[in-house]
């Protein structure tokens, strides 16, 4: 089944897990501009290089960066059965660029996922997670450990901790947060197409909120 979403949601809300675990289940991309980026920055790409200094401050990179990465990802054929968008858009010019981009492709989104929940919850979850240097794949030192400590379960990866996710790094992307993407909600609202789900609870009772919500 196609299946086109966009995952919505502050710092630490779960965007990441959960556009994992509906990639899995629909057998559809998943495409997070900020594992794009920070791929970039590892391989010490030109835009990584450029990239990464707005990342360690937490600040958002430069819309015509993202965007190209967005436009150059959707034409590729392997989302030609469906994708589903994790960090982008941030900002309502990522989104115009967007809906100008699929206008062009013929292709429109089916559901746009809010994911709320309170900033007091996503210091614990952010200043504990894990991620996978190789596959980008999220842990969490209590609420979702690997197997094996310090190492990834699905490709056997260096687990590390994101250099964002220093206590006064987070305050800033909540910051940013507030100022440039929550405005996106009542863009998205106005066209009807935005629905919220509660972020608090357990990874498996969420994606269960979600698949509820879509399928
Ligand atoms: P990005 O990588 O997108 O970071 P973010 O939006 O700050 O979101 P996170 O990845 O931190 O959180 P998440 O919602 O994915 O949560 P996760 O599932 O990991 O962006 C990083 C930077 O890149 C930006 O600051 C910016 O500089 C740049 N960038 C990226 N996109 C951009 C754009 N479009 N425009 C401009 N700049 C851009 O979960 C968090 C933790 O909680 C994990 O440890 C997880 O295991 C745990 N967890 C998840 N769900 C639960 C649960 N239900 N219960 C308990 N623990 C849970
Ligand atoms: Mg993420």
């Amino acid at each position: 089944m196609d299946m086109r979403l966009i995952l919505l949601g502050p710092p630490g809300a779960g965007k990441g897990t959960q556009a994992k675990l509906l990639a899995e289940k629909f057998n559809i991309q998943q495409i997070s501009t900020g594992d794009i980026l920070r791929q970039a920055v590892k391989n010490k790409t030109k835009m990584g290089l450029k990239a990464k200094s707005y990342m360690d401050q937490g600040k958002l990179v430069p819309d015509n960066v993202v965007i190209g990465i967005i436009k150059d990802r959707l034409d590729n054929a392997d989302c030609s059965k469906g994708f589903i968008l994790d960090g982008f858009p941030r900002t309502i010019q990522q989104a115009e660029s967007l809906s100008q981009a699929l206008k062009q492709m013929e292709i429109d989104i089916d559901h746009l996922i809010d994911i709320e929940i309170g900033f007091d919850y996503l210091i614990r979850r952010l200043t504990g997670r894990w991620t996978c240097r190789e596959c980008g794949e999220g842990y969490h030192k209590m609420s979702n450990p690997p197997k094996k400590k310090g190492v990834c379960d699905k490709c056997d990866g260096e687990l590390y901790q994101r250099d964002d996710d220093k206590e006064e790094t987070i305050q800033k992307r909540f910051e940013v947060y507030r100022k440039e993407t929550e405005p996106l909600k009542d863009y998205y609202q106005k066209n009807g197409k935005l629905n919220a789900i509660k972020g608090d609870g357990g990874i498996q009772e969420i994606f269960s909120r979600i698949t509820n919500l879509i399928t």
